[in-house]
Formats: structure tokens, C-alpha cells, sequence
């Protein structure tokens, strides 16, 4: 007998404040047309002015545990995937917790930037196949918002605001590629690339947050490669082929990256979720947030079979298989 995490809930949240593209075109030389012909995306949400990570998290952790049918205390552990916390420390995880009203279990956060949530969702199903944890809270919760240039035309129109929310739970399973849950993982890092994305400031180095440099033309080649052959070890790993495949479920960067991407796995773009165009990239959340926006339109539906792959700054990349 095999323990699977299985999914029994997702949400989200996004920030009230939705920015159409025509906004920056006041701000910075750009169009509507150049933001949507080049990546995709056709608006974004912002953080209203005081509104934070654990927040949005909080909000996106409750939807998820409203459509699990459970209580936030019937929950062992809390990742956060983030990349702007709230503060330096504590863990945007343990303010999650608060929030939930939560006084048990244990909760921290994980960065890998973009690919934050697929190291997220990789640890609690360690965690939930070793016996350690039984019922996890997978949250991706960004606001890039507060790391942007906003003079730097090729950064400031990609980015944007929201929070997304799983609950894994333990079940025990047959063992083979039929179960539901989390079937494979495959991650990979490499520091070499540090200067196609980063952000140039930190407790240790200058003492501020920071903003956001992108090399956004040399990392666009990289993600294609990288992020087709990622799933494709997931695929191998879960022992299924690609054309088993119901739904992609990318990190929502920009929309050439997913087309190219679907391309090399040899699936239509009728088999992917998208929402790069409302949401632009919203870093760890991107992925649980194309998840509970996918479940809610009525794409991804129990029992299909999804892979979701991320890449970003590190470079950190990589892909899940499971069955929803
Ligand atoms: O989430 C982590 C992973 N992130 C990514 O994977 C992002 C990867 N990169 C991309 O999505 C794309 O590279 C971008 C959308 C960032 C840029 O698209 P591109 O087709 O690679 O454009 P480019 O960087 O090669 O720039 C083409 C031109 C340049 O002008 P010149 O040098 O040809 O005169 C840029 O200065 O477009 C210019 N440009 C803009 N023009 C109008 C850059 N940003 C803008 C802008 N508006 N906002």
C-alpha cells in the first residue's frame, strides 16, 4: 500500500485593484498592444496600500479549506511558497496560521521564486508520504507589486498580485498511475544563473526589499527548454505519457512561453489552463491560482490527470504530475 497527498480543496484570492495595461502606458514608453502581443497579458491585480502576502494568503487558505469541507484545525502543517513576505521573519506561514486562528501544527514558507509552489507542493507531499504531516495547506501568495521598478518598461507591465491555496491530504492508495494525488515531482536549481533574475537588494546586502532585474530575452529560452524537458522527467517519474495528459497547468509568465512549452509536449493549447491575461505573472501563486480559477471555470475536473511546471530566478525550475 502506497499514501498519496490527494487534493480535497483549492482557492484563491486576488486583490480587489485590477490594472488594465492602458495604465502604464502613462507611466512608461509602452502600449497595450506591445504587453499583450509580447506576453499575453491584458491586465493584472494590485495590493490595495496596507494589504500584505498574509493576507491574501489567509484569504486564498480559507476558500480552500471552505471547498475541503474542513477547519483550519483539522490542518498539521501550513508552506507558504513566497517570495515577499510580510517581514524579514516570522514566516509568512505562522501569520497564516494566526490568521486561521490556528494554535497547532506547524507552519514556514519556501523560496524558489516562480517555481516556488512546485517546491511547496513537493515538500508537504514528502511530508504527508513519510507520515509526518496528514492534512497540508499548499499556499503560493505574491505581492510584486512592492519589488517593482516602476521606470523599468521591460519588468514594471509583467507582474502582478494574488494568493492560491491547496489542501493535500494522506490517503491510502494502489500504488500505480491511477491514484489520485501527487504522482511524481521533478526539481532542479542552478545558481549559475543568478543575474537573468533577481532582486538587487536584501537584509544581508543593502538592507532594503530591493527591486526586481530580469534579463527577459535570455530567460525566455531558457524557459521553454527547460520547463518542456521538466515535465517530461515528472511524466517518466509518474510512469504516463504525455497524451495522457488532461490539463497543463503552467506558470502563467507569458503566453508565448506557454504556447511553446505545450508545443514540445505535443499537447493543444485546449488542454492548458491560462490566465496569464488576467492575472499576469504572479510568481509562487501563479500556479494554484490558474488551479482554483481552472476548477471553478469547470476545466479540471476529479480524477484528471494534470502536470504543473514552473521556472524562475535562481534559476529554480521544475514539475509536478498528479491526478486531481
Ligand atoms: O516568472 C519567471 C519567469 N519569467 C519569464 O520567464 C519571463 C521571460 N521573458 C519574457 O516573458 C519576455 O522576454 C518579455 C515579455 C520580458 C520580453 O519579450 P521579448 O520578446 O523577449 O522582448 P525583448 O526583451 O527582446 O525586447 C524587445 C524590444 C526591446 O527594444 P529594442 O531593443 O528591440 O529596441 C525592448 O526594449 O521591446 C522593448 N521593450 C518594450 N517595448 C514596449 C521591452 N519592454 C517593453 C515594453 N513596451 N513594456
Amino acid at each position: 500500500m502506497t499514501v498519496r497527498a490527494v487534493i480535497k480543496g483549492v482557492g484563491h484570492y486576488l486583490p480587489e485593484r485590477v490594472v488594465p495595461n492602458s495604465e502604464f502606458e502613462a507611466m512608461v514608453d509602452t502600449t497595450d498592444e506591445w504587453i499583450r502581443t509580447r506576453s499575453g497579458i491584458e491586465r493584472r491585480h494590485f495590493a490595495a496600500e496596507g494589504e500584505t502576502t498574509s493576507q491574501m494568503g489567509a484569504l486564498a487558505a480559507r476558500a480552500a479549506l471552505k471547498d475541503a469541507n474542513l477547519e483550519a484545525s483539522d490542518i498539521d502543517m501550513v508552506v507558504v511558497a513566497t517570495s515577499t513576505p510580510d517581514l524579514t521573519f516570522p514566516s509568512v506561514g505562522t501569520m497564516i496560521q494566526k490568521e486561521l486562528g490556528m494554535t497547532s501544527g506547524y507552519a514556514f514558507d519556501v523560496q524558489a521564486v516562480c517555481a516556488g509552489f512546485i517546491y511547496a507542493l513537493s515538500n508537504a507531499n514528502a511530508q504527508i508520504v513519510s507520515g509526518q504531516a496528514k492534512r497540508v495547506l499548499v499556499i503560493g501568495a505574491e505581492t510584486f507589486s512592492r519589488i517593482m521598478d516602476w521606470t523599468d518598461r521591460s519588468t514594471c507591465v509583467l507582474f502582478g498580485d494574488g494568493a492560491g491555496a491547496l489542501v493535500l491530504e494522506a490517503e491510502a492508495a494502489a500504488g500505480t498511475s491511477d491514484d489520485r494525488g501527487i504522482l511524481s515531482v521533478d526539481l532542479n536549481s542552478d545558481g549559475t544563473y543568478r543575474d537573468m533574475l533577481y532582486v538587487d537588494g536584501g537584509v544581508a546586502t543593502t538592507g532594503t526589499a530591493g527591486k526586481l532585474r530580469m534579463q527577459g530575452n535570455a530567460l525566455f529560452r531558457q524557459a521553454v527548454s527547460k520547463l518542456a524537458s521538466t515535465a517530461q522527467a515528472a511524466l517518466v517519474k509518474a510512469d504516463v505519457t504525455a497524451d495522457k495528459i488532461d490539463w497543463v497547468i503552467p506558470h502563467q509568465a507569458n503566453i508565448r512561453i506557454i504556447e511553446g512549452t505545450a508545443k514540445k509536449l505535443g499537447l493543444p493549447m485546449d488542454k492548458v489552463v491560462v490566465t496569464v491575461q488576467d492575472h499576469g505573472n504572479t510568481s509562487a501563486a501563479s500556479i494554484p491560482l490558474a488551479m482554483s480559477v481552472g476548477k471553478a471555470r469547470g476545466q479540471i475536473k476529479k480524477g484528471d490527470l494534470c502536470v504543473a511546471e514552473a521556472i524562475g530566478g535562481g534559476l529554480a525550475w521544475g514539475a509536478v504530475v498528479l491526478r486531481w
